[in-house]
């Protein structure tokens, strides 16, 4: 079942509480009009995308359809977004949609990370937040080059440590690609996949949430995306 709220039930005490207990919220049933931003601006301050806007539209761009990139309709492996930031990566997520896509396609992927975290040991979790790994920034089109030395899990705030994982920009050792490959089978068997109905919303926690696509063939759909620290 999904952690999901119609707009019309919407209060800001229930928001939180789906938000604190599941990690992400749908919002859904959002009438036309609805002002996306400045909804999630109660939640955070927006933080700069790639290009430098507030905003970033998800769209299908011929030019990229050959990398593994937001902007093309394929699928998109489990990852959190920021992890190749130095300093903190964005708090809560925001994807909210213009346009669906008919096929069925193109639904976001989820996957709360704190159980997983549970499924470690000891050891394997102190190496987790001690041994630092160089995360190399997704965006392959050359125009943004950005990489940071992290550790995956940073407990410094211990009730509500942040993980950084990508399985792709991350140059890894064969303990990562161990623990890699166990966190992609728990995601095999706990995510969730939203499929968007038009104006709803999709809001999660970024430092305890891994997300994803799945591929999509209608080239239509158009989703737009926040990022609050
Ligand atoms: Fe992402």
């Amino acid at each position: 079942m999904l952690s999901s709220l119609t707009y019309p039930g919407y209060s800001e005490t229930a928001f939180r509480r789906l938000l604190d207990t599941h990690g992400y919220v749908y919002l859904n049933e959002i009438p036309d009009g609805f002002d996306h931003t400045d909804f999630c601006r109660r939640y955070g301050e927006l933080m700069p995308q790639y290009d430098g806007k507030l905003h970033y539209l998800i769209r299908a761009e011929e030019e990229f359809q050959h990398l593994n990139h937001s902007l093309t309709t394929n699928p998109l492996q489990p990852h959190t977004d920021g992890y190749e930031f130095t300093g903190a990566p964005p708090r809560h997520l925001a994807l909210w949609c213009l346009f669906p896509p008919s096929d069925g396609g193109g639904r976001t992927t989820l996957c709360d990370l704190y159980p997983f975290l549970d499924t470690l040991d000891e050891e394997d979790r102190r190496t987790l937040a001690e041994r630092r790994y160089r995360f190399l920034s997704g965006i392959e089109d050359t125009s943004v080059e950005r990489s940071a030395l992290h550790p995956v899990l940073d407990e410094g705030d211990a009730a509500r440590p942040t993980v950084r994982f990508s399985p792709d920009f991350v140059e890894g050792d064969a303990f990562l690609t161990d623990v890699t490959g166990r966190l992609l089978d728990y995601f095999q068997r706990h995510h969730v996949e939203i499929a968007y109905e038009t104006n709803a919303l999709l809001f999660w926690d970024n430092l305890r949430m891994v997300h994803g696509r799945t591929g999509y063939e209608d080239r239509r759909r158009q989703l737009r995306r926040v990022w609050l620290r």
